[in-house]
């Protein structure tokens, strides 16, 4: 299988690129190069336009892609600067639905469409709103496309907290959600990708 993942310089993205990377054909995209060295890397800002232009040219027709790449400021609302919350939707929605897009157009995908989502697309997170808003968004992208490609596999996973290098950084008040591990979210895609799985959604 041909699969791309983006956001696979680290946590989730990371693990099911190197744990999928041992059955399948896996194309790597992020911004600082993974420690794992290989020919089908792409060292890109997923927001860049030429990105997705020769990303579309360089890769054949894929079985699936995992939108998987994010970014989120947590905080007070109006401490976070107008470029980060841009930053929010740009990275978590705008690039997913142009790639997507460009994907599609070009007839390059195949079956499956896997989107990263969060379970703070359903439940409130304390201070952080936009982070919030744009999965909100992305569940009604893939509810979309679902709806308008009936040949596509498209399915969403919302894990709860997955403690990547993010919350080494990052403190939030996340008690009134449950932990997931790394194997657990690679296990649904896994599901998925061998017909186990069928569900639309898949809250973790
Ligand atoms: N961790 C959790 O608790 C949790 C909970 C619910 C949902 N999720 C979802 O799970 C997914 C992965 O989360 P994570 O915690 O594993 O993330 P992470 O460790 O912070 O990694 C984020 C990845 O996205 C990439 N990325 C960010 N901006 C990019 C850009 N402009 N272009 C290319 N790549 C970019 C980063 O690579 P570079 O910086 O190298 O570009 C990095 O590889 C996200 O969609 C997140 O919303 C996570």
């Amino acid at each position: 299988m041909h699969i791309v993942i983006t956001g696979t310089s680290s946590g989730i993205g990371k693990f099911l690129a190197e744990n999928l990377g041992k059955k399948h054909k896996i194309y790597w995209v992020a911004r600082r190069k993974n420690t794992i060295n290989t020919i089908d890397f792409f060292e890109w800002n997923i927001c860049d336009n030429d990105f997705l232009e020769k990303l579309t040219e360089k890769v054949g027709i894929l079985d699936y892609i995992i939108f998987n790449a994010w970014v989120g400021y947590f905080g007070d609302f109006e401490a976070i600067s107008e470029e980060n919350h841009r930053e929010i939707l740009e990275t978590n929605l705008l690039s997913p639905l142009l790639l997507a897009h460009k994907l599609l157009k070009n007839k390059k995908i195949k079956t499956w469409i896997i989107f990263i989502g969060s379970i703070a697309s359903k439940k409130s997170l304390k201070n952080g709103a936009s982070y919030m808003a744009s999965k909100f968004w992305l569940r009604g992208l893939a509810m979309g496309l679902k709806n308008d490609y009936k040949k596509l596999q498209i399915q969403i996973i919302n894990p709860s907290i997955v403690k990547t290098d993010f919350h080494k950084k990052n403190r939030l008040d996340m008690s009134n959600y449950r932990e997931n591990s790394l194997e657990e979210i690679l296990k649904i895609v896994e599901d998925i990708i061998s017909w186990k799985e069928k569900r639309f959604e898949v809250d973790v």
